[in-house]
């Protein structure tokens, strides 16, 4: 049956590795949402790759990799994508674009990145120009991956939408449609027009066997995130149904990644966020820089309140944990178990969702266990009070943890 994987937290959860670890199961692995703001890391042969568009099955020979029409395609760096993976010897015959995927130009990313220089309240976006280019989808006034395979009218499509852009000061006046960037767009347009092809047969084929990557994470979505610090587009469920045409009534195993901690990139309100050395420590052994932009994650403890937020959300019926292996360093571990604010305490994430900027952490204390686990294999072999932790977890989200990611590469996995 077809399974769907989905970011629990704010992105960044190593849902790029699992997706790899799955896709070895199934023909087609199918992206919804969001566009190059994603930065999913993968290994192949040692060597390290981080996927932004491309669905991270594309490691499996003769795996369909698709770009759904829920999804914002940046031409430029998808060209980039597409040919730093045909330098590694990876086919890229199997790659689909919905032709009614929505196309940033060179003039969306500069309106993002406008936005975010005057604003006063920065969201802390990629600057990739995902924002303004869902805006000018809903707006009715976007360029669609169809428009790209009639160069003429793609042309006079966006230098008209740029006329419109400097009158009303979107961008600065300095934007001409004569330059570099837009010459590089028009060429990569061209490049990628070959994988522009229908994907709805192949989403309703008997045969396929359909793995959906979702980007981002629950806790980014517009309707349901830390609003206005959120993406502009919907990594929860429902992003599925209308960013690929398929019925979530298709999907029996809905997966949610979920760092064993959490960490943020951008701004917005985070409950269990650490400002000491111990969140330092977390991003240094970590590594927690950002696969898009670099820029340093904000990190902190596991929040069950949020996490149980995200998994009745979305259906989630089974749990990935990863970076288990980074707590192995610290003495004391601490589970978020419930939010206080004033003198109410509760742990429904829904009554707390639009001022979490005010709430004060409630944690449940472990003790550590001191040791490196990143080359276990096998849950019995665990430390105990690893075990312990994973446990807790797995009750108090009460739903069933199904793969422990102690590392990386692929192999480093355990599998219950
Ligand atoms: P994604 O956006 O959800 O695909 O995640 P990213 O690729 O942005 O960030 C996850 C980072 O953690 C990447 O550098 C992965 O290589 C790394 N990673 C994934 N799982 C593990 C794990 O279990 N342990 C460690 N140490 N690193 C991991
Ligand atoms: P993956 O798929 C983490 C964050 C940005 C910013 C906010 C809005 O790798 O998990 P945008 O450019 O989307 O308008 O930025 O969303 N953000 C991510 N954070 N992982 C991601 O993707 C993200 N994509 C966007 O940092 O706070
Ligand atoms: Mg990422």
């Amino acid at each position: 049956m077809n399974k769907i994987i989905m970011g629990g937290q704010w992105g960044d959860e190593g849902k790029g590795k699992i997706v790899d670890l799955i896709s070895k199961n199934v023909n087609v692995v199918a992206r919804y949402q969001g566009g190059a703001n994603a930065g999913h890391t993968v290994y192949s042969n040692g060597k390290k790759l981080v996927l932004h568009q491309v669905p991270s099955g594309i490691l499996q020979d003769n795996c369909i990799c698709v770009l759904g029409n829920g999804m914002v395609i940046d031409p430029v760096e998808l060209c980039l994508e597409i040919k730093e993976l045909e330098e590694l010897n990876f086919s890229t015959a199997n790659i689909y674009i919905s032709p009614n995927a929505h196309i940033v130009t060179p003039l969306h990313k500069a309106i993002d990145v406008k936005n975010e220089d005057s604003a006063k309240n920065k969201i802390g976006t990629t600057g990739k120009g995902i924002g303004p280019t869902y805006v000018d989808k809903y707006n009715r006034k976007g360029i669609r991956a169809i428009d790209l395979l009639d160069g003429d009218k793609l042309k006079n499509q966006l230098e008209k939408r740029l006329g419109v852009a400097l009158e009303k000061n979107e961008v600065s006046k300095n934007l001409n449609h004569d330059d570099e960037a837009f010459t590089v767009f028009y060429n990569s347009c061209e490049y990628i027009s070959k994988f522009i092809k229908n994907i709805f047969p192949i989403m309703h084929d008997q045969n396929s066997k359909i793995l959906v990557e979702g980007a981002q994470g629950a806790l980014l979505d517009i309707d349901h995130g830390t609003y206005p610090y959120v993406t502009s587009s919907n990594p929860t469920i429902g992003g599925i149904s209308s960013g690929l045409g398929i019925p979530t009534t298709k999907f029996s195993e809905i997966i949610g990644i979920f760092k064993a901690y959490v960490t943020r990139v951008g701004n917005g309100p985070f409950p269990t966020e650490l400002f000491d050395n111990i969140g330092e420590t977390i991003q240094d052994i970590g590594k927690e820089f950002g696969a898009t932009t670099g820029r340093p994650r904000r990190c902190g403890w596991f929040d069950s309140v949020a996490a149980n937020y995200s998994i009745k959300l979305n259906g989630m019926n089974q749990i990935v944990l990863t970076k288990l292996d980074i707590l192995s360093e610290f003495d004391t571990i601490k589970v978020c178990t419930a939010y206080k604010n004033n003198e109410s305490e509760s742990n429904d994430y829904s009554e707390f969702m639009n001022n979490l900027d005010k709430v004060k952490p409630i944690y449940r204390e472990f003790e550590g266990w001191n040791c490196d686990i990143s080359s276990i294999n096998s849950y019995n072999d665990l430390p105990k009070n690893a075990k312990e932790y994973i446990e807790y977890i797995q009750n108090i989200l009460d739903t069933k943890i199904a793969i422990i990611s102690v590392g990386p590469k692929r192999n480093q996995v355990i599998e219950l």
